[in-house]
């Protein structure tokens, strides 16, 4: 398969030279044919069966890297999926910082250490939140637990769920991959990054429903080989690429507290950057409404996987 550095020629340039079209286009078929069972995944990540009949919706944002936009795209995401907010990222500068949650809030811990699902908190203008708090950091239960945890919750609340990261497989992270029903990777478009999606790829790609979210794409005719490297990567996985989702550089300046997507009277900058993540959310919705019953048998899938 094909490097990003190999990727220079125009003879891998798709037909169009219209690029959100295209790429979704290619890539939208591939989705049905995604187990939602995970397997004998690196990283000592748990096994964990998604049962036949499944009723959660769970997205798990996650990247290697951090400084990607993992946090701004869960929170969007959480707010336009009418999702709990689950942050699983206990450094500061993160949603729960974003949305206004105390940092001594522990019911998260709390609820990954017993089994009371936890309340989530509500307040107008963002999703709905399940705040981190620092005690998180020394969290080191067992992945497959908290993911089952995860899923009961989901279930409880009888909402989509979406979880916010800390970056690189750290237990808490492994397990928001474990219950995850489609993981969202944010991906920056520099040639290190894409070296870094390349690894994540041939790590996970067999074991996960994934959608690649193209994030801070200021031109796509500026970085059209980085893109078309992208588009390689992803064919050759088998994975998704959802639209582009623009720059906005007054993004990390911006004060308030709200989600984009929820402002009702929102200006013409911010309505661009909310129908970008609104795009995010639909592709997301996608993915999420695979036909269950044409999921293969465990025994089939692990069979596949041990070939
Ligand atoms: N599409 C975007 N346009 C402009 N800035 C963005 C965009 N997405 C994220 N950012 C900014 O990039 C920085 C890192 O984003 P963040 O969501 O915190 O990443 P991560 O959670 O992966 O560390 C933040 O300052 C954020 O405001
Ligand atoms: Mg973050």
């Amino acid at each position: 398969m094909a490097s990003p550095t190999d990727v220079t020629s125009e003879q891998q340039l798709p037909e169009s030279g219209v690029w959100v079209r295209p790429l979704w286009l290619w890539l939208s078929p591939l989705f049905p044919s995604r187990p939602h069972v995970l397997i004998d995944v690196p990283h000592h990540l748990p096994t964990c069966y998604h049962p036949d009949v499944n009723t959660t919706r769970i997205v798990t944002v996650s990247a290697y890297k951090g400084g990607v936009g993992k946090t701004t795209l869960a929170f969007e995401l959480a707010a336009s999926l009418g999702a709990v907010l689950v942050d699983c990222d206990w450094d500061r500068g993160g949603a729960s910082g974003t949305w206004g949650a105390a940092p001594s809030d522990g019911r998260l811990l709390r609820g990954l250490l017993g089994d009371h699902p936890p309340r989530p908190l509500r307040r107008a203008g963002r999703p709905d939140l399940v705040p981190s708090s620092p005690g998180l950091a020394g969290w080191i239960g067992d992945p497959a637990v908290a993911a089952g945890r995860l899923r009961e919750w989901a279930e409880a609340w009888d909402r989509p769920v979406v979880i916010d990261t800390h970056p690189g497989a750290v237990p808490l992270t492994d397990a928001a991959w474990a219950a995850a029903d489609v993981v969202v990777v944010p991906v920056g478009i520099g040639w290190p990054e894409l070296r870094a999606l390349e690894g994540l790829l041939s790590e996970r790609a067999t074991a996960f429903t994934l959608i690649l979210a193209p994030n801070r794409i200021r031109s796509r005719a500026v970085i059209r080989p980085q893109l078309i490297a992208l588009v390689n990567m992803a064919r050759a996985h088998g994975v998704a690429v959802a639209p582009p989702i623009g720059d906005y550089p007054w993004l990390p300046r911006r004060a308030r507290r709200s989600a984009l997507v929820l402002n009702p009277s929102p200006g013409r900058a911010v309505a661009a950057a909310a129908a970008d993540f609104r795009t995010l959310a639909h592709t997301v919705e996608q993915a999420l409404a695979i036909d269950t019953p044409e999921l293969p048998a465990p025994a089939e899938v692990l069979e596949g996987a041990n070939a």
